[in-house]
């Protein structure tokens, strides 16, 4: 069996996957629409244990042996591959990501989109597209979504066959940058996939659910037609939405800290002032600042000023996952 390694980017979302149907296939209130990240990306080096010695799945992940529960979310995704080809041998697989995992950076979504691709392709098991989409959302996800690069579409659907993403544009379309601010680097206290089951909880969620799905018309219109004007009140708008649904669940769930709404406030004033830049913010208190090309020295200049900016990653629209001969073991 070869050694196979996969690298696939994390993505950021435009409208937003937040709260679940079916939490056992995370299937999805709303459709939602991401673009790929090139500048941050997991590696993933996958290898069946053919000899049987191996007793559990050995895996390491930013050079560190991964234990506990961390672990068995990841064994639980190799479970699914050897579910799908009938074997029962274990894994051994390294991954690294070129980004601090607590960046705010969706560490998950390119982590089980290159685990998918690298388990399946290591097992032999050579599953179309969509069907790779559907095996990554069931470890996280956003991750059905970073298996196609550029501009992405997740239909939200009925099941686990009709939920995955698709490729809405290439990652040439448009060279929308991706300024992520850093304001803290501690670990989420709770997870996402502990907040998509709080959705519901919220009164506020069915407006959002609603809102969501009649930006996403819109939010590809606006993508098609390069118009940074069209879509960044509605980026705002939803990331806003988001927030509020999570706030008002039921425990509420506050991701934000005070250089949050310092950045909010900055780019509100930075776009009176004449510099076209948006914000987005994730299940974290990182802001991601959506700008054009030409514009992300200006917009990383002004986060340099700011006294709650403790780091910087730029990220242009990246490719869907690549196969490397640069095994990580
Ligand atoms: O894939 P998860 O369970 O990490 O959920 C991601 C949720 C958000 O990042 C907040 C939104 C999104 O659509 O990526």
């Amino acid at each position: 069996m070869p050694k196979t390694t996969v690298r696939a980017g994390s993505n950021i979302a435009f409208i937003k996957y937040w709260g679940v149907a079916d939490a056992a296939i995370n299937l999805p209130l709303n459709s939602s629409i991401s673009m790929t990240l090139a500048d941050a990306h997991t590696t993933t080096t996958v290898e069946w244990d053919q000899s049987g010695r191996l007793a559990e799945d050995a895996i390491t992940l930013d050079r560190q042996p991964l234990t506990g529960q961390a672990a068995a979310r990841l064994a639980r995704h190799l479970d699914r591959i050897r579910d799908l080809t009938g074997m029962t041998w274990r894994a051994r697989v390294v991954s690294e990501n070129n980004f601090p995992m607590a960046a705010g950076i969706a560490s998950s979504a390119s982590g089980f989109a290159a685990l998918s691709v690298a388990g399946c392709l290591a097992a032999g098991l050579n599953l179309e597209p969509g069907a790779l989409s559907a095996l990554a959302r069931l470890g996280s996800g956003s991750a059905c979504r970073s298996l196609f690069g550029g501009f992405v579409l997740w239909d939200r659907g009925d099941d686990h066959e009709t939920s995955i993403a698709r490729p809405l544009f290439p990652p040439d379309h448009w060279d929308l940058y991706d300024v992520v601010a850093v304001v803290s680097r501690a670990a989420k206290t709770v997870s996402s996939e502990g907040g998509h089951r709080l959705a519901q909880t919220s009164a506020l969620n069915a407006c959002r659910v609603a809102q969501a799905e009649q930006a996403l018309p819109l939010v590809r219109q606006a993508i098609a037609e390069r118009d940074l004007a069209a879509l960044g009140p509605i980026l705002e708008q939803d990331a806003l939405a988001m927030h509020a649904v999570m706030m008002t669940s039921t425990p509420g769930l506050f991701y934000w800290q005070p250089g949050t709404v310092e950045i909010i406030h900055a780019v509100r004033q930075w776009r009176t002032d004449g510099l076209e830049v948006y914000f987005t913010v994730d299940a974290g208190p990182n802001v991601h600042l959506m700008c054009a090309a030409e514009d992300a020295p200006a917009v990383q200049t002004c986060l340099a000023a700011l006294a709650s900016v403790q780091d910087v990653l730029v990220s242009r629209p990246g490719p869907g996952p690549l196969c490397s001969e640069d095994h990580l073991f």
